[in-house]
């Protein structure tokens, strides 16, 4: 499906901030901090949101659109690294008797999870709603694991690059996987280029005429991007990714491909 095919559908919008918004923070010493999440919660859904390049992406995903199989309803879904819920939204809204298990570790970001999944919310897994877990994606798993919990599918957008172990989280996420079960991988690489990434973001709200009333929130988005997660995007090959992912347990590749999120990320669906 072409962006200009179909779209998904566009979700109710946050207002845009009116504040001055920075999104880069530096330590005293100069040395790079941790993303600053509350920087970029706020500015993430005004702008992503409204584009076409990010709502076909989370379709991608689902199997909605592109070149992944359509899921099965009715199963064990994990989404690590949640952050504000896009992806957590299009999934019970596709498929409502999912139960589905998120987490993130930042406070800003569950804020925006919990607001825009309230009628979901349930404080343990429940087929149909959304079970939030605030905390370290390892640690998370490891309770639920301990609590004999496995996924039919599990999905890690944009999130791996960001993880200092990463073969220590796939290999974890391949224990929690239940036979057949599916690994949904979406991750920049080597090849990613944001100056590409972020035409295409502009062309989608220039197209919608929204450019000028959001373009605060967009330079925003853009300086974060470039500023604090620029470094850790190119981490990975597509080859290096492949490898990390076998000597993880991945033995299956279902779909690999490099033209997703406005060809700037790799698309992978793998099962163990
Ligand atoms: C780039 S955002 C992606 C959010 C979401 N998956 C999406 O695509 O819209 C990365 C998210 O991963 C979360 N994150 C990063 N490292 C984490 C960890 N070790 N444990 C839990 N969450 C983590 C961040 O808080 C942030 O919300």
């Amino acid at each position: 499906m072409s962006p200009t095919q179909d779209l998904p559908p566009s979700p109710p919008y946050p207002a845009a901030a009116q504040q001055d918004i920075n999104g880069v923070t530096t330590e005293p010493n100069g040395i790079k901090a941790q993303p600053k999440w509350s920087d970029y919660a706020r500015v993430y859904d005004i702008v992503l949101c409204r584009t076409a390049t990010y709502r076909t992406m989370l379709w991608d995903l689902l199997g909605k659109s592109g070149p992944l199989s359509a899921m099965c309803d009715g199963r064990v879904v994990f989404d690590l690294g949640c952050g504000t819920g896009n992806l957590s939204r299009e999934i019970l809204a596709a498929y409502p008797n999912t139960t589905l298990i998120a987490i993130d570790n930042d406070e800003s970001m569950a804020m925006s999870f919990k607001e825009k999944l309230s009628k979901s919310l349930a404080d343990k897994p429940t087929s149909g709603k959304a079970c939030f877990m605030l905390g370290d994606i390892s640690e998370a798993m490891a309770v639920l694991s301990d609590w004999g919990f496995k996924a039919d599918y599990v999905f890690l957008v944009n999130v791996l690059f960001l993880i200092a172990d990463p073969a220590a989280m796939l290999r974890q996420i391949a224990s929690v996987l239940r036979t057949g079960g599916e690994l949904r991988l979406s991750n920049p690489y080597d090849k990613t280029d944001l100056d590409n990434l972020f035409r295409s973001f502009q062309s989608d709200l220039l197209a919608q005429n929204e450019f000028e009333s959001l373009e605060t929130e967009f330079n925003a988005l853009k300086s974060f991007n470039f500023k604090q997660l620029s470094p850790m995007l190119t981490r990975f090959s597509q080859a290096s990714l492949m490898d990390v992912l076998k000597q993880s347990g991945f033995g299956k590749l279902n779909h690999v491909s490099q033209g997703h999120y406005g060809g700037q990320s790799l698309l992978i669906s793998t099962s163990v």
